[in-house]
């Protein structure tokens, strides 16, 4: 039944190189990674410019006995020297003392604060695992703000393949992954870059994009995230062309806005990138406009990368899952739980239950 649903779905055939060659090999795989990556710079994400930051991280303030003396926190302040000037944002860290080394959560932020509606961050750490997050917007503002502000600023731009601001996101994310792979006190080969909605199609594009991050969870990310948009419900291409959104992706992506059949991608494409590192994608039952259908089939497709390493993708019955339910044997990680568009503690035990299992 997947098979038939996605068959009707029409995809561009991620294993098919340019040259027409069938990609049955880790080594040809290589290959098609970087053709699909540049598909995605030229109509998805645009071009990330050659910035070549160096970064520096400065403790600016530190609590030895936070959440009830179970975590030290730290206020870090990101550092950036660049080709196009400097640039500095935020960021908050809380790790565990009861584990030495843990692996981290880097937390793409909708708020400034550490703990937030989306982030329980003392359920985490006493899961054992360390969080670390920063607000979007001290990096590019989410607003029609035309690119004057931010990290927008740093480098000349074309309304074709520049980079959006989903794309400065997920660069930010790298940045405070440069920082936290200089700690001897994290697991550095363990950490994994999450978000939700806006921000789990950010997550995915720096996962995609930086192959340090060991895991990448992109929360009810909808369309531009893990649902496909061919045959997609709810928000289409062509929703994203007004307001903030328009910034969100590169020019060219704006031009299939109603023609979503011709794009030379489809997100199952973005997902491949990931492989042959854990992903985790999520959904919720009543999330419409995200579409879950298109969320889980997107999964489904990109498992055909993961097959070239001799993993499995996405383990799961033929038939699309009903709330809730957890696919969680496969390199691709699944869940759907009931209820509307949100990043719920239910997710996070879902995301702590999987990584435990995998130790990704
Ligand atoms: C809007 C948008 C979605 C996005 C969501 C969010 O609903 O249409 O694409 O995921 O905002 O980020 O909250």
């Amino acid at each position: 039944m997947i098979e038939e649903e996605l068959k009707l779905r029409a995809l561009p055939d991620l294993l098919t190189m340019e040259d027409g060659t069938k990609v049955t090999e880790i080594t040809q795989w290589e290959k098609r990674r970087v053709e699909i990556r540049e598909i995605l710079d030229n109509f998805y994400a645009g071009i990330v410019p050659p910035l070549r930051a160096k970064t520096k991280g400065k403790v600016l303030v530190t609590d030895e006995e936070a959440f009830a003396g179970k975590a030290v926190y730290h206020h870090l302040d990101i550092e950036l020297d660049t080709v196009g000037g400097s640039f500095q944002f935020c960021a908050h860290m809380a790790l565990p003392k009861h584990v030495s080394k843990p692996p981290v959560f880097l937390y793409i932020s909708f708020e400034p604060e550490l703990v937030t509606e989306f982030s329980p961050v003392e359920e985490i750490i006493d899961a054992g695992y360390g969080f670390v997050s920063f607000y979007y917007q001290d990096v590019a503002p989410d607003t029609d703000s035309r690119f004057l502000n931010g990290v927008a600023k740093l480098y000349n731009r074309n309304p074709f393949d520049s980079w959006g601001t989903i794309s400065m996101w997920a660069w930010a994310a790298s940045r405070v992954m440069d920082y936290l792979q200089t700690l001897d006190f994290i697991d550095t080969e363990r950490i994994a870059v999450v978000g939700h909605s806006r921000l789990g199609k950010t997550a995915l594009w720096a996962g995609a994009c930086d192959q340090r991050f060991s895991m990448v969870i992109s929360n009810d990310s909808g369309g531009g995230g893990a649902a496909l948009f061919r045959g997609k419900v709810g928000e289409k291409l062509q929703n994203f062309n007004h307001g903030a959104s328009k910034y969100w992706f590169c020019g060219n992506f704006l031009d299939f806005a109603e023609n979503e059949e011709h794009m030379p991608f489809d997100q199952h494409f973005l997902l491949s990138l990931v492989a042959p590192r854990n992903l985790y994608v999520c959904s919720a039952a009543l999330d419409e406009w995200a579409d879950p259908v298109s969320e889980f089939l997107g999964a489904a497709a990109a498992s055909e990368a993961y097959e070239v390493f001799g993993m499995k993708g996405l383990v799961t019955p033929d038939q699309f899952p009903k709330a809730p339910t957890s696919l969680h044997e496969g390199q691709i990680g699944y869940h759907i739980r009931k209820g509307t568009h949100y990043l719920s503690r239910y997710d996070w035990n879902q995301f702590i239950e999987y990584r435990n299992l995998h130790r990704c």
